[in-house]
Order: structure tokens, then C-alpha cells, then sequence
């Protein structure tokens, strides 16, 4: 886009430009909202790039790809339990309820997908929420290759879980570096229906979510990103508004 984005700060609720941070919808619009890491900072959980990359000193490529479970799998399990407990002790906060309740509103003309695999989106009332990275809170066997519940903490060499049918190790149900993102045919079949893309708290480094915004724009769709800072891919958006999720989201759809 030759004219870059609009930008909107928190002070802009009615600014010279006339923009508000409002956002109507119109009954002919489909909201398909993508939200990250952001959105779930309030609650207490850290950002990927906000910490650095960085979890106990070890770069996330060192325990979120499939080489570092095949190098050692008991550093990708004590990681993924440390956030199993983190996620668990955190709680939804307004930005996750300001979207479970313009799902009531808009029904099926809302979709949501998050790169997040915490739980905070369901626990805020959202009923229909796509993971596209999984989820914190299943595992699955490597040769079985389903996806089951748990919540179990695995932190030591011997609690290390494996498959009850087949005795194969179990993952997290979590897609990593390098893996394919879940139901993609789901999210551009989505999008393409979808007038209004509205991408919450994604630093836009991790494709092809990052490149949703791109689609978006190839089918005239409005694209519209709230965060504190730009992210990455920000010149495809048509608006940017700038504050965190618990300042823009609750007032957005009022
Ligand atoms: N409200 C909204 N956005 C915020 C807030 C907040 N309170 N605090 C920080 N942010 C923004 C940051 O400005 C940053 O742009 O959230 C973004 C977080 O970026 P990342 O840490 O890169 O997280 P994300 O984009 O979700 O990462 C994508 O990368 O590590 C992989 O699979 C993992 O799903 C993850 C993917």
C-alpha cells in the first residue's frame, strides 16, 4: 500500500483525521480476528520476542523445534510444563472478553484464530477458538498421532510420558518451528469470506500467519492491527491502533 497505514494512539479517540478507535460493523461484515502473544501480556504471560527469545537462557528455537525434541526432550517438556503452570495460574483479562463478547454478538459472522496455546480465550467465554499452533493443554503420541487432553506437569528424565497403546513418546500438542500450522485450509477459506481482518498483539515475524494481512488486502478486505508498538509486517495495514489489548478492545466495538 503506497500510503502506508493510518495510525491512531489512545489519546485519538476523535482525532483530525476523524479517526476513532471505534470500530462499526456493519450486518453485512464478517470479523476474522488473529490474535498472538499480545493479547494474553496482561494476564501475566511473557511474550515470545518481549523476553528476548530467551526462556531459562535458552534461545525458543532450542525448545520449540523438532530438532530440540529429538536433542533432548526432557528440556522441551520441562518448558512446555513451566507454561502448562504459568497458563494455569493466569487469568482471562478485558481484551479476552471484549472478543468472547462480540462472538455473542456477531455469531457466525465472527471467527477467531489465535497463535496463542494458552487456554485464556476459552476461559473468557469464546466459543469457537481455532489454534492454529495448538494447544498448551494436549499432547499427542508421536506414532499414534492423536491429540489428547492433559495438564500433567513433566519435569524430570523419569516422568518423561509415553503412549499407553504403543508405548511411543509423547509431545506436546504444540506446532513448532518449521511445522505446519493446524486446518490452514480452514483459515483461508475463512478469511476469504471475512470484510474486516482485525490482528491483535502479533509481532508479524512468524509466517504464514504474518501473512494473513496479505491475503487480506489481495481480496480488499479492511485489515486493522492493536498493539502498543508496530509490528514487523505493518505497513500492510490499512489502520493501526496503537495501545495495549486491555485499552483498545473493551471500547472497539462500542
Ligand atoms: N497488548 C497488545 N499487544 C502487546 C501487548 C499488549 N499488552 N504487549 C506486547 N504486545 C505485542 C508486542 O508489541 C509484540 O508485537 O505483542 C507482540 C508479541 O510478539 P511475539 O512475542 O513475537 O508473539 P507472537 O507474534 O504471538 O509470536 C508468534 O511465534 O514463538 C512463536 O509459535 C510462537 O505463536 C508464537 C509465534
Amino acid at each position: 500500500m503506497s500510503d502506508g497505514p493510518v495510525r491512531a494512539g489512545l489519546s485519538d479517540t476523535s482525532s483530525e483525521d476523524g479517526i476513532e478507535q471505534c470500530m462499526h460493523l456493519t450486518p453485512q461484515d464478517h470479523l476474522f480476528v488473529l490474535t498472538g502473544a499480545g493479547i494474553s501480556a496482561e494476564s501475566g504471560l511473557a511474550t515470545f520476542r518481549g523476553s528476548g527469545g530467551l526462556w531459562n537462557g535458552h534461545r525458543v528455537e532450542q525448545v520449540a523445534t523438532p530438532e530440540a525434541w529429538q536433542a533432548d526432550r526432557e528440556l522441551v517438556w520441562r518448558f512446555y510444563s513451566q507454561r502448562r503452570r504459568d497458563a494455569s495460574e493466569a487469568e482471562p483479562n478485558a481484551a479476552h472478553y471484549a472478543l468472547a463478547k462480540i462472538e455473542l454478538e456477531l455469531g457466525d459472522r465472527f471467527y477467531l484464530c489465535t497463535q496463542n496455546v494458552d487456554d485464556l480465550h476459552e476461559r473468557a467465554g469464546s466459543q469457537r477458538v481455532h489454534h492454529m499452533h495448538g494447544s498448551l493443554y494436549e499432547s499427542r503420541c508421536v506414532r499414534c498421532d492423536e491429540p489428547f487432553a492433559d495438564k500433567a506437569l513433566y519435569e524430570t528424565a523419569m516422568s518423561l510420558p509415553v503412549c499407553e497403546a504403543c508405548r511411543a513418546a509423547v509431545r506436546p500438542h504444540i506446532v513448532w518451528f518449521g511445522e505446519t500450522p493446524l486446518e490452514m485450509e480452514t483459515i483461508y477459506r475463512t478469511l476469504n469470506r471475512a470484510t474486516v481482518l482485525l490482528v491483535v498483539g502479533t509481532s508479524g515475524s512468524v509466517y504464514p500467519a504474518a501473512g494473513l494481512v496479505h491475503i487480506a488486502n489481495q481480496q480488499r478486505t479492511r485489515t486493522v492491527y492493536v498493539g502498543p508498538e508496530e509490528p514487523l509486517n505493518h505497513e500492510a495495514f490499512h489502520e493501526i491502533l496503537l495501545g495495549t489489548a486491555t485499552e483498545v478492545l473493551p471500547s472497539l466495538f462500542r
